[in-house]
């Protein structure tokens, strides 16, 4: 490596120490221990939030729990109020779910029928394709293109080809490459929604979303178009993975539809009131992004020193090539402590890396350039 190059590095990782001054992070998190050697190691690998659960929530729990011998129904119902007052909506225009993984299973279940077919880009967020199996309803994944943008083109020309109704899935931002869709061309579709075409839209990272071509779906739900279902999730920006809550967003008649699929008690007290307590408190949601912006300024300076090409961050992870497989990339990272994503389909060579907190990133940071010096990315 020619020195200037290493000096270049070096200055960057400086940037970022400096840039962490600013930030006071609270790193409640405890590193996961590997069960492939003993060396303790970062969780970059599910795009969780790395901060631990914000003080609120805690707080909230520790008064509620004494509560869990009653059934949830008081704070289930103040959740939903709380959902709606945020976006605006109306109470029977949100559904709860243990965790939106499980609203997506809802909306497959609601929109199924005996013609239809799953629709959705390659790669995505998969759950949904044992949801749409478990219904013996078709899928038709759909390559990303060559930018690694969702190719809507190349999905329409799916459901213009089959005789039946089509599900179209969208997640954005997409996961893994963190893109958004673009604002005109997913409108335009979402608004020829009918009787034969469903939309599930997938916004599990929409608080993380910078792009100004970011157009969340719940418009759709405020404009009455019956066809789409939103689905949100707590366990990213909220930091409540583990209590499993997520909701979706929909016209009320679908909602209506969405309940006979559910099961009746699918929330808990303790999900319900951490996420109430999350989302009524700003302070720590600014710090939440406030971090995840950090945390992403540390890793794309060293992708740019390194040379490293990522896509655009929207969400909390960063999509970036390594030069090398993906795999054998993933366990020399868990050798060095660090759990990153796993290989994608179609973008062998890159790799997602969830965001933790600056202080773990520096440290990724620093692992990365060795890694460079051994010739390993
Ligand atoms: C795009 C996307 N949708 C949904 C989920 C599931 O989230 P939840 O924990 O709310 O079930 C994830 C989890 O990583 C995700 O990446």
């Amino acid at each position: 490596m020619q020195p200037t190059r290493r000096s270049f590095i070096k200055a960057a990782v400086a940037t970022s120490s400096l840039a962490l001054i600013g930030c006071q992070t609270q790193t409640t998190a405890k590193p996961a221990i590997s069960a492939a050697n003993s060396n303790p190691t970062i969780a970059l690998n599910y795009n969780e939030n790395a901060l631990g659960l914000p003080p609120s929530v805690s707080r909230a729990l520790a008064e509620a729990l004494p509560q869990a011998f009653r059934y949830p129904d008081n704070a289930k119902s103040e959740l939903i109020a709380a959902i709606a007052d945020t976006h605006q909506l109306q109470a029977q225009q949100i559904i709860y779910g243990n965790g939106s993984s499980q609203i997506l299973k809802i909306a497959v279940d609601t929109f199924a029928s005996d013609d239809a077919q799953l629709v959705m880009p390659d790669p995505t967020f998969g759950v949904i394709i044992d949801y749409a199996m478990a219904r013996n309803l078709p899928i038709k994944k759909v390559k990303i293109d060559a930018k690694l943008d969702t190719d809507i083109k190349q999905m329409q020309q799916q459901v213009t080809n089959h005789s039946g109704r089509s599900i179209v899935y969208l997640c954005n931002p997409n996961n893994p490459t963190g893109l958004v869709l673009q604002k005109q061309q997913l409108l335009s579709w979402l608004t020829q929604g009918s009787d034969k075409l469903k939309f599930i839209i997938d916004e599990a990272y929409a608080e993380y979303a910078q792009d100004p071509q970011f157009y969340s779906a719940i418009e759709q739900i405020k404009l009455n178009n019956p066809h789409v279902i939103v689905a949100r999730t707590f366990s990213k920006l909220y930091a409540i993975a583990g209590l499993r809550v997520g909701y979706g967003i929909a016209h009320p008649q679908t909602i209506s539809a969405m309940l006979a699929q559910a099961s009746i008690d699918n929330a808990n007290l303790a999900g319900c009131v951490a996420a109430k307590a999350a989302l009524q408190d700003p302070t720590w949601v600014a710090l939440s992004l406030r971090s995840n912006q950090q945390a992403a300024q540390i890793v794309t300076q060293t992708l740019d020193a390194l040379g490293l090409e990522y896509l655009p961050c929207n969400a909390n992870f960063i999509f970036h090539k390594i030069n090398a497989d993906t795999n054998t990339y993933q366990a020399n990272m868990e050798q060095a402590g660090f759990l990153v994503g796993r290989e994608f389909n179609h973008t062998n060579g890159w790799n997602r890396l969830s965001l933790g907190t600056p202080e773990q990133m520096l440290k990724f940071s620093q692992t990365l350039i060795k890694f460079r010096q051994q010739g390993l990315v």
